[in-house]
């Protein structure tokens, strides 16, 4: 790590990340929570990590109408590489999985209006053992860019966390000096809290990455998705304060579509990555989904709370027993989106009655609430009114909230 210091001292690397990227959450595809590390494209062709997955993927997003919804990023995860760097030292993708090449594969994306995001790791092996960056960041950096990449998620595993303060602002620099823009995702959070057990330093983070991961992988459960939201509402270190354009906190992949959600689930999580501005990074088979489970990705008001030009993101008002309020403000000055989630899982919808007061929206002439979803008009209520809902088990109400005049 001694070199990578004195680089940076030399460079003087003291800069905000400025590669005007990531203005609202990225949207896209990331194949890692569906398709992990499947090598077998002899017997599942299909479904193994390959050119064939990216570009099959591409083409439903264009033809099925994600890519005009926002979701632009194909991204690769883990398994890409071959085991062993070129005679120059550098990566290069495996050869029976993606024949064609990387910069191919990127070309074909953007010749579908698409953007290619790539996968590597900051130790000496990716998470799966794939050859890592370390001692090689600056000829990855150049390799990405040569390869036309637009996103470079960048894991943690087999590294030292303690290197990652130098390392990732490193990397990010040689990037920026590709000249070419490559939103940046970072892990470094994730290990901060997750390995060292420390609050990260949040700042410096944004200062240097477009999105970061800063809790465990999602699993295809709601178990998991409930223990991402509630490491969100404790919100230690305050991270959601950092979340605006250029910079957004991650929780990690979209699992709608996929086995282990319900309906109603599914609606919660979409709904609550919505509230988060979280990257909206859908990692289910896009070519085989139910169509009210495309549905959900695809609603357009759920999606506009997301991509809302303002790019904060939603807290926790507060707990009372299985319900939650999350409330995360808009671009139009006094407006919110305002999530109830009811946690609870016993086999009928809990009611749920509240004040605009409560919902953290006290406006004096009182607030109009719409749920987004079905785009329904709840009512007009005056900040001491109260009104009730009917929220589904482990389900959610989403609404926007406007102040009347
Ligand atoms: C880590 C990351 C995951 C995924 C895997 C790949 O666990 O957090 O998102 O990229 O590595 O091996």
């Amino acid at each position: 790590m001694h070199q990578y210091l004195c680089l940076l001292l030399l460079c003087g690397v003291v800069h905000g990340l400025n590669n005007g990227l990531a203005r609202t959450p990225p949207m896209g595809f990331l194949s890692w929570e569906r398709f992990r590390c499947n090598l077998d494209c002899k017997n599942d062709p299909e479904n193994c990590v390959s050119e064939h997955l990216y570009k099959s993927i591409a083409d439903v997003m264009v033809a099925e109408g994600y890519r005009d919804l926002g979701y632009e990023y194909v991204n690769i995860d883990d398994c890409w590489p071959a085991k062993e760097r070129d005679a120059e030292g550098r990566l290069q993708g495996d050869p029976d999985r993606f024949p064609s090449g990387m910069k191919n594969l990127s070309q074909y994306m953007h010749s579908k209006g698409l953007k290619l995001g790539i996968y590597e790791d900051f130790g000496k092996e990716t998470c799966a053992g794939y050859p890592g960056s370390e001692f090689f960041l600056r000829t990855d950096a150049n390799t990405f860019a040569d390869w036309e990449i637009d996103l470079l998620k960048f894991d943690g595993c087999n590294s030292d966390p303690k290197d990652m303060d130098v390392g990732y602002p490193l990397m990010e620099f040689f990037l920026n000096q590709t000249g070419r823009p490559i939103l940046f995702s970072c892990s470094w959070p994730a290990y901060v809290v997750g390995t060292l057990k420390q609050v990260p330093d949040y700042q410096a983070i944004k200062e240097n990455c477009n999105i970061w991961r800063n809790y465990k992988d999602i699993q295809d459960s709601w178990d998991s998705v409930l223990d991402i939201i509630n490491y969100y509402g404790k919100n230690e270190g305050n991270f959601s304060e950092v979340a605006a354009p250029g910079g957004f906190n991650d929780p990690d992949e979209l699992i709608v579509g996929d086995f282990g959600l319900s309906y109603y689930q599914q609606k919660a999580q979409f709904g609550m990555w919505a509230m988060m501005a979280s990257p909206l990074f859908i990692s289910a088979d896009l070519r085989n989904i139910k169509p009210e489970f495309k549905a959900i990705l695809q609603n357009k008001r759920v999606i506009a709370i997301n991509q809302d030009p303002l790019g904060a993101q939603a807290t926790r008002l507060y707990q009372a027993g299985a319900i939650q309020v999350w409330r995360k403000p808009l671009a139009v000055n006094g407006t919110f989106a305002v999530a109830v989630l009811n946690t609870d899982n016993q086999g009928m919808p809990t009611k749920v009655t509240l004040t605009p007061a409560q919902i953290g929206v006290p406006n004096p002439n009182g607030i109009n609430i719409t749920e987004t979803y079905d785009n329904v008009h709840v009512g007009a209520f005056k900040p001491g009114q109260s009104f009730t809902l009917s929220v589904n088990p482990t389900g959610i109400f989403l609404a926007t909230v406007v102040p009347l005049s």
